[in-house]
């Protein structure tokens, strides 16, 4: 017992060596840095929907899709409430009209009429809002049930196949993490196969049918707004760039202070020995600051990103009423068009924004299930669930070690059972003597099978 062995120093000193702390620095940066995580496609998300489910699923799709017609369907009763007032009011402000009622494109506008005009208008509404309660309702609930379904029987598969899995793989899986991704990635899961997707497919469908309803109402005032959007698209995606490159320092500069104060805290006993906890915040501080300046760079960019796109629509929405109205006085379109034109473009654009949004939830559902399916679909090379394999009836207990060499998964390069054997009768007593560190304990979980030699065979008849 007189000194650990070298693997064991290594083990027990670890966060105090620098040659590991920049490890774990690099593994963190090149984390954040790192290529593009491993995602499941789209369709794999839905890999454990039943029938029932993907009944569900495509009943939530139509609804959705039926959801995202009522806002462009609200501009063309928005339109027409705008066109009845306008009328109305010109005809309460010219009472000399002949015969008291007012002409509008031939058409004898009155009191009576608009009062028609704006119940039925109403009653659209109600129609419209009665349409909504029911799709709006189907679609989430629809989504969120076969979501729910699909993670239960995931959230079961994943457990199962947690214990099935042999004990290396524990030894390079902590079980703290193996818990976090059963509980974190199962949620984003269950956000990125639930309600998102409904709203997605909601939005984009508001997205279509709002430009469709512009194009057929006016395509030429449509194609005016929607001339600065490629300047709009531009912007944002200048922006993007140059806040993705300062996200991406800052995260990493981030990162080195985390590793520092990680550092710090699981050593916190030779910190204070050292009397080092000013040191330690000094040097904390320090890193922190340098992940401010690019916090700092990345707020501006932000900023100016979204006063670039305010700027950009509200100049649509100018550049629309003032060609608008001319078209209007040119007698070229109905006042009431250029409402519905309006309207349907801003309720469309706005849904592309928010399509966007549920998007980045279902891209973090499929990189979150492609760690989950990684664990269900891996087949343990001790797979205690295999049936195959010799089934000894009775066994009297001789155990056999035959030349067992032996390297942990975990820790490949180190051999720690350099050629053993022994033979152990029944009822016999063997005492297992050596240094701390020697393998011992090995021996006995190769006995277990916890692990296979490397080469050699441990039999027991
Ligand atoms: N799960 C593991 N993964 C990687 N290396 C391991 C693992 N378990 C033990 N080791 C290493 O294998 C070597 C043998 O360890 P083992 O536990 O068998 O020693 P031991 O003889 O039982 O020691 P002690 O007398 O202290 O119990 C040690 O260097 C140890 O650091
Ligand atoms: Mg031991």
């Amino acid at each position: 017992m007189n000194g650990l062995s070298p693997e064991k120093r290594d083990k027990s000193t670890k966060p105090l060596l620098s040659k590991f702390r920049k490890k774990d620095e690099r593994v963190v940066i090149e984390k954040i840095k790192g290529k593009k995580p491993p995602k499941v496609s789209i369709i794999k998300l839905w890999r454990y929907a039943s029938g029932k489910d993907l009944i569900l699923v495509i009943s939530g799709i139509l609804c959705a899709a039926l959801t995202g017609l009522g806002y462009p369907f609200m501009s063309i009763i928005i339109g027409d409430i705008s066109g009845s007032i306008i009328n109305i009011t010109i005809f309460l402000d010219t009472p000399n009209t002949i015969n008291g009622s007012y002409n509008y494109e031939s058409r004898a506008y009155n009191l009576e009429e608009f009062k028609s005009d704006i119940n039925q208008d109403c009653l659209h509404y109600a129609y419209l809002g009665i349409a909504m309660l029911i799709s709006a309702t189907a679609q989430v609930a629809c989504f969120m049930i076969s979501g729910e379904n699909m993670v239960h029987k995931m959230q079961k598969e994943f457990f199962k196949s947690l214990l099935r899995q042999d004990i290396g793989w524990f030894d390079k899986n902590s079980s703290g993490t193996l818990s976090s991704k059963m509980f974190d990635n199962m949620e984003r899961i269950r956000e990125g196969t639930g309600d998102k997707v409904a709203l997605f497919v909601q939005f984009v469908s508001q997205f279509f049918a709002g430009f469709v309803i512009a194009f057929i109402y006016d395509w030429k005032l449509t194609l005016i707004m929607m001339s600065l959007s490629p300047f709009m698209i531009a912007c944002g995606g200048f922006m993007a760039k140059l806040m993705s490159a300062s996200v991406r320092k800052e995260a990493e500069k981030y990162a080195k202070a985390g590793a520092i104060a990680e550092e710090a805290l699981s050593s916190i006993r030779t910190v204070v020995a050292f009397n080092g906890q000013e040191h330690e915040c000094a040097r904390y501080d320090k890193a922190l600051e340098a992940g401010k300046i690019d916090g700092i760079k990345k707020s501006v960019y932000i900023g100016t990103g979204l006063a670039m796109t305010f700027f950009t629509i509200f100049s649509s929405y100018a550049l629309a009423f003032w060609v608008g109205t001319g078209y209007v006085a040119d007698g070229y379109i109905e006042p009431k068009t250029v409402f519905t034109v309006f309207f349907s473009i801003m309720m469309g654009s706005m849904a592309l924004g928010q399509a966007g949004q549920q998007l980045a939830v279902i891209s973090g559902a499929q990189g979150a299930a492609s760690a989950i399916f990684e664990v269900i679909d891996r087949k343990p090379e001790i797979d205690s669930q295999d049936l195959s394999g010799d089934k000894p009836t009775n066994i009297q207990g001789r155990i056999n070690f035959e030349n067992i060499k032996f390297a942990y998964p975990a820790r490949e390069e180190i051999t720690v059972l350099k050629g053993i054997n022994f033979e152990a009768l029944p009822g016999q007593t063997i005492a297992l003597v050596g240094a701390s560190g020697c393998g011992k304990s090995t021996m006995v979980q190769l006995l277990l099978r916890y692990y296979d030699p490397v080469e050699g065979e441990v039999s027991s008849v």
